[in-house]
């Protein structure tokens, strides 16, 4: 029997602090005007300092638990698709694995900049439909707000913090990811980078006095490349599942700018309607904004099971990519069946207590040494 990868849970986290366009204005030369109409983003959120990828994540995680009706227990892999992880190493999957209680479950991370969501739903499904595992937990990570140069206003105004979750279940029933395409041109690496850090530039003194470790973007350069390959991604992932643009309910894009989405869907000859925009209130939280802009789809109405729909991304690397997905719908509705959800209560304890525990290790390190 065919097995396919239904979305069944999904959730999402954002810091509560609000940084606007205005509050940049005060920071940098620019104004709200400049931004808004540049890049559509109006305000982004901020991650407190007691916040990271990795307790964002585990937040969204939870969130999309429960909305699948699966215990941590139940999870077979977890995927942390970030371009902010928690550390070098070990991988942001691991902290949220053990955050959340996922016993049995293999977690690694990936790197795919903000392409990077669309990758990891592909390979979770994949790993489903071959029969290697049951249940997935893809989740979209980042706190860019860490590595961005708020003296640098070719890109201080674009980034925002968050995560975002999606559960894939195993089902015979027809439905859920139907195709995905992931591509990549290397030689356009430096367009969008971060120098230092790594093997090839490993932290010095010096690499910290050169900012090297801050965002570095071409934005003309960035934006010509996106505009390109949303529209080509967008067509051929349609043709793998053997559909028709016709047949697409709704575009759910990677949330970069305004321009560069208005752009694809013009390519497409696709209504903006049918476009998830909310690029707006978050900016580019890279990994994080696919699944966010579905969490809001959904709890706007915009998402009805059966709708046949399009996740579509680009980002560092260069790297670019689409899936095309069956909406499924929430399990719990569908089965009316509310699973107890102490597990929850449990995980958000430990998290919180694990919050306050690294705020007592700064306080101490910042006291004696
Ligand atoms: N406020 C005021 N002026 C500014 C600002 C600012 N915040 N930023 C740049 N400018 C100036 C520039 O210095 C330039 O001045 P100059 O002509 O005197 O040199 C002028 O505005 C125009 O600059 P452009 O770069 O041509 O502006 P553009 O219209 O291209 O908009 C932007 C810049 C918003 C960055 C756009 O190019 C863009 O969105 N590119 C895509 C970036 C992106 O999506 N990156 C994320 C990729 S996903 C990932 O992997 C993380």
């Amino acid at each position: 029997m065919t097995r396919y990868a239904h979305i069944t849970g999904w959730g999402m986290a954002v810091p509560e602090k609000v940084l606007t366009n205005n509050d940049i204005a005060h920071m940098v030369d620019t104004t709200d005007e400049w931004i808004t109409s540049r890049t559509g983003i109006r305000e982004r959120r901020i991650a407190a300092p007691d916040q990271s990828s990795a307790t964002l994540a585990t937040d969204a995680a939870l969130e999309a638990l429960e909305m699948a009706s699966i215990k941590p227990g139940d999870v077979d892999l977890i995927i942390v698709a970030t371009s902010s992880p928690e550390y070098l190493f070990p991988a942001t999957a691991c902290v949220v694995q053990d955050n959340i209680g996922a016993k049995k479950a293999g977690a690694f991370d990936l790197s795919a900049a903000c392409s990077g969501f669309i990758y990891a739903l592909n390979m979770a499904a994949q790993a489903i439909q071959s029969g290697a595992i049951d249940n997935a937990l893809v989740i979209g990570a980042e706190t860019l707000s860490r590595f961005t140069n708020w003296q640098d206003r070719n890109t201080c105004i674009l980034f925002g913090d968050g995560a975002g979750a999606f559960v894939l279940q195993m089902s015979y029933e027809e439905g859920g990811v139907l195709s995905a395409v992931m591509r990549s041109d290397g030689s356009g690496g430096s367009s969008l980078y971060l120098p230092a850090g790594g093997s090839r530039h490993p932290a010095t003194a010096d690499t910290v006095a050169q900012g090297l470790h801050y965002i570095q973007m071409n934005g003309r350069e960035v934006f010509r490349f996106a505009t390109r390959v949303m529209t080509q991604a967008t067509q051929e992932a349609i043709a793998n599942a053997k559909l028709k643009l016709e047949d697409i309910a709704l575009i759910i894009p990677h949330q970069a700018n305004q321009r560069i989405i208005e752009a694809a869907a013009r390519g497409l000859d696709f209504p903006m309607e049918k476009v998830v925009l909310n690029v707006d209130r978050y900016g580019n939280t890279s990994t994080a904004s696919i699944p966010i802009a579905t969490c809001e789809a959904f709890n706007d109405g915009r998402l009805q099971p059966g709708d046949k729909i399009v996740f579509v991304g680009f980002g560092a690397g260069l790297t670019w990519g689409a899936a095309v997905a069956q909406w499924t719908g929430p399990v719990a509705v569908r089965r009316k069946l509310y699973l107890p959800l102490s597990y929850r209560a449990w995980a958000k304890a430990r998290s919180i207590l694990r919050r306050l525990m690294r705020r007592l290790e700064g306080l101490i390190w910042g006291r004696y040494l």
